[in-house]
This record gives C-alpha cells, sequence and structure tokens, in this order.
C-alpha cells in the first residue's frame, strides 16, 4: 500500500526561481497552504510578482479557473522567520547551491521543528547525507535516538527549472533517511503533479551528473572556436531535438549555479570530465549569471 504524503502544510525556504516553482506546484496541485520565507525582502516581491503572472496566464489559457487561481494564491502567505515554521509538515529548502548557507539553515530547522517536519532539500548537487548529518539538535549525536530521527527526516527533492512545467522531481535518500521519509517525500512530489526517479546520493545526482559535462563541454567548444554560439546551440536543437541548446539551457539555469554545480561534483569525484571551463568561471567572476542577470551567452532584457 502507497503511503501518504500527509502534509497538511508545507514551507518553502528560497523565493528565487525553484524556490517559487515549488511553492507554486504546491499550492495549485498538491493544494496545500504554503509558508513562503526569504531573506531578502525584494526576492519575495519579485517571486510573487512572477506566481501571480504564472497563475494570471493559466487562467487566460483555461488551465484553471480565476477561482482555482485565487484559491492558489491564498494558500501562499509570506513569513520574515523560520520560526513560522513551526506548524509545517514538510519544509523545501531551495536556497543558493552553497553547503554552508544550506548546513546553517538545516541546523535551525532541526532546533525550531517537531521531528517529525520532513526536511527536504532541492540542492542539485550536494551530499544529502552531509546536510542530514547538521539536523541533529544540539547536545545530541548521530547515535543518539533523537539525533537518528532528526536526521532520518532530511531529505533530496530535486525539482527542475522551470518546475510548472519540468514533469521530474529525482528523489535522494541520504544514508540516514527513514523508508517513511522517503515514501511521504515521494507521495507529496506526486501531488504536485511529478513524476518521481530515485538516484543515489552521489555528486550531482543522475540528472546534473549527465547535464553538467554536456554544458561543460559546449562552453569548451566555444571556448576552443569548434563553432559559434550559435551553431552549437542549433547543432543540439535540431540536431538532437533538444527544446534548448546548452549555451542557452546554461544561461537559462543560471551561470553561477552551474559553476557551483560543477565544483561540487568535480571535488566530490576528482573526475576531470567536471572541471569547469575557465570560460565559465570568467563569466561568473564577471557577474554575467545568464537570463537572471540580463547576460550570459545570450543578452536578456529585462522584463
Ligand atoms: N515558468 C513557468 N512556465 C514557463 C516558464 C517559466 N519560467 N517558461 C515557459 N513556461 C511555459 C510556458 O508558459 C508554456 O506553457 P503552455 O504550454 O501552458 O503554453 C510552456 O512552458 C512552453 O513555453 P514557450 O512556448 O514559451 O517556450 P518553449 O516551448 O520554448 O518552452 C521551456 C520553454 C519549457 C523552458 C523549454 O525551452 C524547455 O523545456 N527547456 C529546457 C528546460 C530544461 O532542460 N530544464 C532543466 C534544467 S536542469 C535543472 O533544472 C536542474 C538543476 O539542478 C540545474
Amino acid at each position: 500500500m502507497s503511503i501518504a504524503h500527509g502534509v497538511r502544510k508545507a514551507a518553502v525556504i528560497g523565493a528565487g526561481q525553484m524556490g517559487l516553482g515549488i511553492a507554486f506546484v504546491s499550492a495549485v496541485h498538491a493544494k496545500v497552504p504554503v509558508l513562503l520565507h526569504d531573506k531578502s525582502p525584494a526576492q519575495v516581491k519579485s517571486g510573487l510578482g512572477l506566481m501571480d503572472k504564472l497563475l494570471a496566464k493559466d487562467v487566460s489559457k483555461g488551465k484553471l479557473t480565476s477561482e482555482a487561481a485565487k484559491e492558489a494564491r491564498d494558500r501562499v502567505s509570506v513569513v520574515d522567520d523560520l520560526k513560522h515554521f513551526r506548524d509545517a509538515d514538510l519544509v523545501i529548502e531551495a536556497v543558493a547551491e552553497n553547503l554552508t548557507i544550506k548546513e546553517s539553515i538545516f541546523r535551525t530547522l532541526s532546533a525550531e521543528l517537531s521531528p517529525k517536519t520532513i526536511l527536504a532539500t532541492n540542492t542539485s548537487s550536494i551530499s544529502i547525507t552531509k546536510i542530514a548529518a547538521t539536523a541533529i539538535p544540539q547536545g545530541k549525536t548521530a547515535s543518539d535516538p533523537e539525533g537518528k530521527e532528526s536526521a532520518g527526516r532530511v531529505v533530496g527533492l530535486h525539482f527542475f527549472n522551470p518546475v510548472p512545467v519540468m514533469k521530474l522531481v529525482e528523489l535522494i535518500a541520504a544514508t540516514q533517511t527513514s523508508q517513511e521519509t522517503l515514501e511521504r517525500a515521494r507521495a507529496y512530489a506526486i501531488a504536485c503533479g511529478k513524476e518521481v526517479t530515485y538516484s543515489k546520493d552521489v555528486p550531482g545526482f543522475v540528472a546534473n551528473g549527465l547535464l553538467m559535462p554536456f554544458i561543460n563541454e559546449a562552453i569548451m567548444m566555444l571556448e576552443r572556436g569548434v563553432a559559434t554560439r550559435d551553431d552549437i546551440d542549433k547543432t543540439m536543437k535540431l540536431g538532437a531535438n533538444h527544446p534548448m541548446g546548452p549555451l542557452q539551457l546554461a544561461d537559462f539555469i543560471g551561470l553561477d549555479t552551474c559553476l557551483a554545480i560543477q565544483q561540487t561534483i568535480y571535488h566530490g569525484t576528482g573526475d576531470s570530465k567536471y572541471r569547469p571551463s575557465v570560460l565559465l568561471e570568467r563569466m561568473v567572476d564577471a557577474q554575467w549569471y545568464g537570463r537572471k542577470s540580463g547576460k550570459g551567452f545570450y543578452e536578456y532584457s529585462k522584463e
């Protein structure tokens, strides 16, 4: 018998493109109240603006009635502190791809929230086991029953961008993750309208273990002058039926995010196929982060 997610209220940390998308599918598809937190009020404002736009678009296309859109919007509330997450049954962290930031969040969550609350991370590449090890209440150890229970509610729920459109969630169990956590997280992803695949807790999991060497090789081809930007992208769009070329996709994901993922996988595996290209590093040094900053391999006008 499949287990229910049991989520009466969800919470999302991070109102960037991933966090906002997760809040969107939680409110629209899973139909649960969602608490949204981001340390930047400007990010919250732009995230909610995007949510309003996505809901209005779905109404105009007849995918949602205006009542359903209003109900979904009313399910989302913004909170300014993680302590307001106390009555959430599931928290999904979707902040920058940085272990130190994530560890600090999971330390706070484990101190503030009941051990029954599932703590999920949307990390693209970082070890879920390492993150789970920080979710142990102060004064307890990994082998104490409380420490085990607390780390056992941590799981990887890896959504894809744009979250409302992409049909997949990768589910990753940390070494400590309990079977119940894994099954409830899977049920929640399905309630959000997604299909689920499992990956071991290896750097980059399945998706980025495959995608990042592909993107990086495209950047290195550009660097070596093998072909122009447009021809590299066109080759994969028309020749392999990819919806976006690799350079366009890198801009879409965010060049800073691509670099952070590649560094994590490279350091985690030592495998040279994951070593970021110098061109990618320099573009990130220049703060050319892709679509979100207005410049990457392409130029983007601010909407
Ligand atoms: N948010 C929500 N919906 C969006 C969107 C966004 N940012 N961008 C596009 N859409 C919707 C459109 O509204 C449209 O919806 P409709 O079917 O109801 O009309 C649909 O997506 C198609 O959009 P468009 O017609 O405007 O444009 P395209 O046909 O070019 O599709 C795309 C846009 C869906 C983004 C497509 O180009 C695509 O699939 N690109 C590849 C995306 C991809 O590979 N994502 C995974 C990245 S890897 C990742 O996320 C993992 C991480 O760890 C790095």
